[in-house]
């Protein structure tokens, strides 16, 4: 039996595939473009592993797909290839189009016709699993209920946008041809292999060199915060035991403000990595907000307790320590990533904030 996952070079990726190696030995295929957000550095440890088949591609090069199911029969599809930040997706909201709704439908076609040619036991193992974010849900009031399976869909930014229509076309392929799907709907990651584009580990990689900390608007705005591992723990649920069809939502029962966020990890890095000029801390700076930004995201995830007994394994304590401690521990990998391009999208994104 073999796995095909998409996107499994980038964060949430490589943490899946790496943590999948670790509890089994059925072999991936890791078919990822390889974008600015994708680095086989992550993977490094599954260089000469037999079990793990790297493919450097396109979704939405049917052609391609086709062959890959063809030559290695997965059992299924786990689907984290995207465009993922938010703030690019305002800059340029092309590739999230692209990616995200057109090669979702290259990738969806494949899989039907792959799905639609297997006998009996094979077809009826087979699953898609479309891996997507709690911000197709919109955006909450302080006192609102956090969201639940069952909440409208009032994506607000294009990438929220391109990933409700994501979940929309898998929706449809389920209820038309009976494609055997499931859907997660997770809230903010951190962890290991983060690229600091994004908030926690940007402010790490920046405090540690010296650098402004910068807290949109009034950094009030509320995420629900899940470690890396506990999302691949609750894939790999939904995955096995998730109900055809069906939506699960993956939250962390952590919410907090940014201002909070930042403030957390300027105390650890003071205790770690203490700097001879002075708390961290004094680093923050607030800027210009992001357009049409959501003030606040709360995940509710009793369903999947509920059916699957899933539960979050880390504390934020806990996954932050180890969070911050990973990127002391790297920084021939935090260097790497911040390559030329990187630096020209923190001049397009903080330049004129
Ligand atoms: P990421 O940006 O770190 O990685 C995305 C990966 O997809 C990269 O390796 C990239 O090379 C690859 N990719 C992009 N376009 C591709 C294409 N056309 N064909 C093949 N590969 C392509 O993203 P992430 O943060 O790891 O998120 C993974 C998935 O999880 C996404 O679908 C995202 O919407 C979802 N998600 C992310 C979070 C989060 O907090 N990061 C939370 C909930 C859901
Ligand atoms: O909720 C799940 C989503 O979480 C995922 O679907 C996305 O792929 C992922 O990128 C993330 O989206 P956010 O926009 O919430 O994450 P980001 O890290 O970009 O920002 C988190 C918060 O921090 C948000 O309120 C904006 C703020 N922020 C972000 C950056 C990069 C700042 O204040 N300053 C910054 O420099």
């Amino acid at each position: 039996m073999t796995v095909l996952v998409t996107g499994g070079a980038g964060f949430i990726g490589s943490n899946f595939v790496l943590d999948w190696l670790e509890r089994s030995d059925e072999p991936v295929v890791n078919l990822d473009a390889l974008t600015y957000a994708g680095n086989r550095r992550n993977l490094a440890s599954l260089d000469g592993d037999p079990r793990h088949v790297f493919v450097h591609g396109d979704i939405g090069d049917r052609a391609l797909v086709e062959r890959l199911l063809a030559e290695h029969r997965p059992r299924a599809i786990v689907h984290f290839a995207a465009e993922s930040h938010v703030d690019r997706s305002i800059h340029g909201p092309a590739a999230f189009v692209r990616t995200n709704v057109e090669g979702t439908f290259a990738l969806l076609e494949a899989a039907r016709a792959y799905w639609a040619a297997l006998d009996g036991g094979a077809k009826a193992r087979f699953r898609f699993h479309h891996v997507s974010t709690d911000e197709v849900y919109g955006s909450l009031g302080p006192d609102d209920p956090a969201f639940t399976e069952d909440h409208p869909y009032r994506p607000n930014s294009p990438y929220s946008a391109s990933k409700a229509a994501s979940d929309h076309l898998v929706r449809a392929w389920h209820h038309t041809y009976g494609l055997p799907v499931v859907t997660t709907n997770c809230s903010n990651n951190y962890g290991p292999y983060h690229f600091p584009e994004k908030l926690i580990p940007l402010m790490i990689v920046n405090a540690l060199a010296g650098k402004p900390l910068p807290i949109y608007g009034d950094g009030l705005n509320v995420r629900d915060w899940l470690y890396v591992g506990d999302h691949c723990s609750g894939v790999r649920a939904v995955l096995e035991r998730g109900r055809l069809g069906e939506t699960y939502n993956i939250g962390g029962w952590n919410e907090k403000t940014n201002r909070e966020i930042v403030h957390t990890i300027c105390a650890l890095l003071d205790e770690l990595r203490p700097d001879p000029a002075g708390p961290y801390r004094r680093l923050i700076t607030y800027v210009a907000d992001r357009p049409g930004h959501d003030r606040r995201y709360a995940i509710d995830a009793c369903k999947i307790e509920r059916e699957l007994g899933w539960r979050p394994a880390e504390t934020f304590d806990s996954g932050i320590r180890k969070t911050v401690q990973w990127y002391l521990d790297h920084p021939q990998w935090v260097a790497e990533v911040q390559s030329g391009a990187y630096r020209d999208w923190v001049a397009t994104n903080y330049g004129a904030r």
